[in-house]
């Protein structure tokens, strides 16, 4: 499971303060769940899955993957945990198959282990046409399938895909997503980010939706729709956002 607890992430601004880009948030995400992050351009959301998957030390605030702190452990927090995200890269001059297997022997996979979870995960993604063509021949959704079979190659408990269907077209982002959906069958705890609204309700147990560095909500979509009175979730959305500046703005008042 993922555990966030008040984290928090300032950047250095020029002119000597800070740029709050994750802003005291807390949520959680539990074993046979998927949680999806859901922010406009710039929310945070990228910075969260940095600092979840350690690439990021937080300002403030910690987070833990399956109980292990992400500062204390983090080597066990990457044993426990997939990333997927957009600016990994991919060896262009490496077949898909043998970029995987890299991967899987790396996180210390056994050769037989890393066969079978090829092949698993293939046939789940629709991969045998073009898992043995070179990285630098594919085309975005095929690279994009491969990398998340990287991701997840040593098969941890953990996944957290930061847009996982991004500039994919109908067909493949329908094929991740069913895969994302057996991904959480399987037990694991899932959290990934969009800023789609219909994946989100399509694909969610739970929306974390993420403002400014802020969490504006947390809850299912039913629990959504009562509180905001919406039935859409970009309404339910733009009701939060409005509710939020409303907010800001009385408060800013008030100083
Ligand atoms: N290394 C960095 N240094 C300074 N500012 C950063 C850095 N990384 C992110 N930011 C800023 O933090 C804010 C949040 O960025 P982040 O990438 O987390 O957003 P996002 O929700 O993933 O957006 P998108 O949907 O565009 O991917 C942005 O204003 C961004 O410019
Ligand atoms: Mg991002």
């Amino acid at each position: 499971m993922i555990k966030v607890m008040n984290l928090s992430k300032e950047f250095p601004k020029k002119d000597g303060t800070v740029f709050s880009a994750v802003d005291d948030i807390c949520f959680e995400a539990k074993d046979s769940e998927i949680v999806c992050l859901l922010g406009v351009n710039g929310a945070g959301k990228t910075t969260t899955m940095r600092i979840l998957s350690t690439i990021f030390k937080p300002s403030s605030g910690t987070a833990e993957i399956q109980g292990y702190d992400i500062q204390k452990n983090a080597q066990h927090v990457r044993e426990n945990l997939g990333f997927l995200t957009g600016d990994t890269g991919l060896y262009n001059r490496l077949r898909g198959s043998e970029f995987i297997r890299y991967f899987g022997r790396l996180y210390g996979v056994a050769e037989k282990t890393i066969d079978a979870r090829i092949k698993e995960m293939a046939d789940m993604l629709d991969m045998h046409d073009f898992l043995d063509k070179k990285i630098e021949f594919m085309s975005t959704g095929m690279k994009q399938k491969v990398s998340i079979v990287r991701s997840i190659i040593h098969d941890p408990p953990v996944m957290i895909f930061d847009e996982p269907t991004s500039g994919l077209d109908i067909l493949t982002a329908r094929n991740i997503v069913s895969f994302i959906r057996e991904c959480k069958q399987r037990g694991k705890c899932v959290l990934f980010s969009t800023h789609i609204m219909r994946e989100a309700e399509r694909l969610a147990d739970r929306i974390v939706m993420i403002h400014k560095g802020k969490i504006l909500a947390n809850g299912t979509l039913d629990e959504l729709r009562i509180v905001s009175e919406q039935t859409d979730l970009d309404d339910i959305f733009v009701y939060y956002v409005n509710k939020f500046t409303d907010e800001t703005e009385v408060l800013a008042h008030e100083f």
